[in-house]
């Protein structure tokens, strides 16, 4: 005789994204809305593995180029809500390609996420003759029903990548995502994960975040290119607005810099005006693999081995008193 076990319950969460694109015709892969196909609709087409069973729910419907911080403290709050839920075994989120990244950072920085909180996309919308989010879901599904699993990941073309290493490193191709020197978590092969790693920590719950109340703006934080041939003139006006205490001016400000956390002079020497007025500045690589190896005397702080982007997310929480651990 079989053992009964209980089901995984997977809570199916949707943002939007290529995933729920549509396209005029099934030959096209790139000239499609996104954000338009609901996710019990996505689901609707997917068997789900034996023993699990689904929720969904939308919480956005957006192209994740437009994702703002609003729709990711609504995403957190309901994650939040899941977590605590003991009827709840894991979470999935259909997302956007392009900034799936920015999201699953921020969500790893604020959940406790003891449970497995599992970003996935795809490439192709929905309409596609041969659309890669259905199995990318299934994959998804598969890690976040995982006895064991816990934290932030994201699942694409058969890989799971952590929140703090994935990168879209691919304009077009379904295999769009890379882990950098880290490497991936594991894979997913016919549903069962082959871990290369541990999960990653689970994190902290912040409160704070949880809290946020919808109509307010989070502290503004610009990210400027160091570059060949790079003036300090956007710093400065950003500083403008910031003397004339403008609403939302900038309080904070990441460089995107060369190499091991080069700058330009020009920039070098805007970022000095701006610490001097009260600007909080990082400096963050623009190489897609390494760290930052900081130098004595360095006087600009670094975010070690985060992207830009990440960068930005991660003083935006310190300039909300939640600095990420
Ligand atoms: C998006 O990021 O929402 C559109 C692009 C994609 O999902 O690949």
């Amino acid at each position: 005789m079989s053992e009964q076990t209980n089901p995984r319950r997977v809570l199916v969460l949707g943002t939007g994204g290529t995933i729920a694109g549509r396209a005029a015709s099934s030959e096209d892969n790139i000239g499609y809305v996104a954000g338009q196909v609901g996710v019990a609709e996505l689901l609707a087409g997917i068997e789900a593995a034996p023993g699990v069973e689904l929720e969904a729910d939308q919480i956005a419907q957006v192209d994740s180029k437009d994702m703002e911080f609003s729709i990711w403290c609504a995403l957190a709050r309901r994650c939040a809500q899941a977590l605590a839920d003991a009827a709840v075994d894991g979470i999935v989120i259909t997302h956007g390609t392009d900034t799936l990244e920015e999201t699953a950072f921020f969500l790893h920085c604020v959940l406790a996420a003891s449970k497995p909180v599992v970003l996935t996309c795809a490439m192709r919308p929905a309409t596609a003759l041969s659309p890669d989010g259905p199995q990318n879901v299934r994959d998804a599904i598969g890690v976040a029903a995982t006895a064991g699993a816990h934290g932030v990941s994201v699942v694409c073309a058969g890989v799971v990548h952590s929140a703090v290493d994935v990168q879209k490193v691919h304009t077009y191709r379904l295999d769009a995502f890379a882990s950098g020197d880290g490497g991936p978590i594991g894979f997913v092969e016919e549903g069962q994960v082959r871990l290369a790693r541990p999960w990653p920590e689970a994190g902290h719950g912040v409160e704070a975040i949880l809290r946020w109340p919808h109509e307010l703006d989070p502290p503004r934080v610009e990210i400027v290119y160091s570059h060949a041939g790079a003036r300090g003139a956007l710093i400065d006006a950003l500083l403008a607005e910031h003397a004339e205490g403008a609403p939302g001016a900038v309080r904070g400000l990441v460089l995107a810099a060369t190499g091991n956390g080069t700058l330009h002079f020009e920039i070098e020497q805007a970022a000095a005006r701006a610490q001097a007025a009260g600007v909080l500045v990082r400096r963050a690589t623009r190489c897609a693999q390494g760290r930052i190896l900081p130098k004595p005397g360095d006087a600009i702080p670094d975010a070690g081995a985060l992207s830009p982007v990440k960068a930005r997310i991660a003083l935006m929480l310190e300039l909300l008193g939640a600095p990420v651990v």
